[in-house]
């Protein structure tokens, strides 16, 4: 078959298992299969045949597709803030709006002056996404720590490929408990984390590409959807320097009052601070231990 062709038998499948955007998926796939730019694919789409190896990944991938497997896990790699990062089904897709979380905590950060190399806490890391950015925009030291440790080895992978080794120190464990042996109370510039915060009842009712393919661990945040606020807020602030240490989290669909009264009931940490993301939502919410 022609790209044209192959890209019409494409669109039909992806179309029939009710995937979004199936033309625009069915070129990503292809050009991944090919290995062409978008000019090249359109340029030799009416004569170029796919060689026989060509149309079977292709045909894989398109039916891995249909049965709604998310589109980075098929590429094998998602773009968060500057930078292409692997993924796999061991860690949750980085999403779009956590890179506003990011924005929002270099802005506090900038805002009272940023330290030589400040030290920052990414708590349940995943791919790393935030930890590298931080890394790399901050010149930052990042310790970063997961429960998962499958999602650990996708998070060294992408350290590696950006040689981020020595600037971010990955540990596995539940939220803080893997950073106590390492003497760091007090010295935390920032905590800063995207937890698991879908309610549980809600996890199964997502889109596919969500429910059945990316990491539990990563999604189901409990009853309310905020257990990991309730673990994460207390236990940051031995951690954060007395004056001038943020916590910076993100947060899921109308979690901010919950989450805002519980760092109210924390006398160390100041008056919460919400940040809306692009569409209005209260996205981002920020406290600084003060004494
Ligand atoms: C929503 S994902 C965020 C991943 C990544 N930070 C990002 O923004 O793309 C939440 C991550 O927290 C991890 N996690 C869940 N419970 C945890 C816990 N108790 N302690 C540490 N990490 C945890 C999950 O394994 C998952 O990688």
């Amino acid at each position: 078959m022609t790209i044209d062709q192959s890209l019409q038998w494409a669109t039909g499948v992806l179309e029939q298992g009710a995937v979004e955007n199936a033309r625009g998926n069915a070129l990503h796939l292809l050009d991944h299969c090919l290995g062409m730019n978008k000019t090249e694919r359109f340029l030799q789409r009416h004569e170029r045949i796919l060689t026989e190896t060509e149309d079977r990944e292709y045909r894989e991938l398109i039916v891995r597709r249909a049965a709604r497997v998310p589109l980075q896990y098929l590429l094998g790699s998602a773009p968060f803030f500057d930078h292409e990062l692997v993924v796999d089904p061991r860690v949750l897709i980085p999403r779009p709006e956590t890179e506003q979380v990011i924005e929002s905590a270099i802005g506090l950060l900038q805002t009272q002056g940023i330290g030589l190399v400040p030290l920052v806490f990414d708590i349940g890391t995943g791919s790393g996404a935030i930890a590298i950015s931080l890394a790399k925009a901050l010149h930052a030291k990042v310790w970063a720590s997961d429960v998962s440790a499958v999602a650990l080895e996708v998070a060294q992978i992408n350290l590696e490929k950006l040689e981020l080794e020595t600037q971010v120190t990955l540990v596995h464990g539940d939220v803080f408990d893997p950073f106590h042996a390492f003497d760091l109370e007090g010295r935390v510039d920032l905590v800063i984390s995207n937890p698991p915060y879908i309610r549980h009842e809600m996890v199964d009712r997502l889109a596919p590409e969500i429910s059945e393919h990316e990491p539990r661990s990563a999604l189901d945040g409990g009853e309310d959807g905020c257990d990991s606020y309730r673990a994460i807020v207390p236990a940051s602030i031995p951690f954060l320097k007395p004056g001038s240490g943020w916590l910076v989290l993100e947060l899921g669909d109308d979690q901010a009052e919950t989450v805002g009264e519980l760092i109210r009931s924390q006398p160390e940490l100041s008056e919460p601070q919400v940040f809306p993301d692009l569409n209005g939502k209260e996205r981002v919410i920020a406290a600084r231990r003060e004494r």
